[in-house]
């Protein structure tokens, strides 16, 4: 089964407005012809990347979304708020969100919810700490993440979903997963997805791995057969070496 090449970038909180727009200005054009890009930008920056214009491929999305549809939620931003940007894509569930601010897999499944409801493209983290990996806890932890969320959703809800393999102890560090290792976790959510959804959706859903990824070490990664892209952080903020993993 042959699936897309996916690459975002996760600036996380990083870059102003102004210094969005920079990066856009020298990366564009670094993009080759027919290449997609994601970017995934803080929420000050997202109304004028989604004006920016360059080549309808680079697709702008947001870090975070509230579970609520609106309300008394002082501080939070709301799907229909960043539809009504344009925004592309969400990213929910990144390790950060879960260990810094305490998202919980409840919270996580009303995100999901809502995003299956609304339609909207979306990125769904999950991995696993060093703590856990060492004590064998791997395969519990990425059960345990996958189902809460995904459980009784059909191929057809979770058309629109990317899934992203990150393990907490990967992100950030400089130490990347070894291609092994990455592809094996990905191909045990290949098996949990397919005993609580299907066969099918199994194959054919998308899922990148995130951590530590640079232009050095992203050939081998992605040449892991159920390696299907990258969510970068630190080498997307460069726009030459974001340029360098989307043109891979
Ligand atoms: P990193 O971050 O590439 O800086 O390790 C990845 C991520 O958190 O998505």
């Amino acid at each position: 089964m042959t699936r897309k090449t996916v690459i975002v970038a996760n600036w996380k909180m990083n870059k102003t407005e102004k210094e969005a727009l920079l990066f856009m200005d020298e990366f564009a054009p670094l993009l080759k012809k027919g290449q997609e890009a994601y970017i995934a930008a803080p929420f000050t920056s997202l109304p004028a990347l989604v004006s920016h214009e360059t080549s309808a491929s680079i697709f702008i999305g947001a870090q975070n979304m509230s579970q609520h549809k609106n309300g008394a939620f002082t501080g939070e931003v709301s799907i229909k708020m960043l539809r009504s940007l344009g925004v592309q894509f969400v990213i929910l569930g990144h390790s950060e969100r879960r260990h810094i601010f305490g998202e919980t897999d409840e919270m996580l499944k009303a995100k999901v919810d809502l995003a299956v409801d609304e339609d909207i493209p979306f990125i769904f983290c999950i991995g696993e700490t060093l703590e856990q990996r060492e004590s064998g806890q791997m395969e519990q932890v990425l059960r345990r993440q996958i189902s809460s969320a995904l459980k009784g959703k059909s191929g057809a809800d979770l058309k629109k979903i990317i899934l992203a393999y990150e393990p907490v102890w990967a992100i950030g560090t400089g130490k990347a997963a070894t291609p092994q290792m990455a592809d094996e976790a990905h191909n045990y959510c290949r098996t949990i997805l397919s005993e609580i959804v299907s066969k099918n959706f199994a194959e054919s859903i998308t899922i990148l791995y995130g951590g530590s990824v640079k232009p050095e070490n992203s050939k081998e990664l992605l040449g892991q057969s159920h390696i299907d892209g990258f969510l970068v952080g630190g080498a997307s903020l460069d726009p030459q070496s974001f340029a360098k993993l989307t043109n891979l």
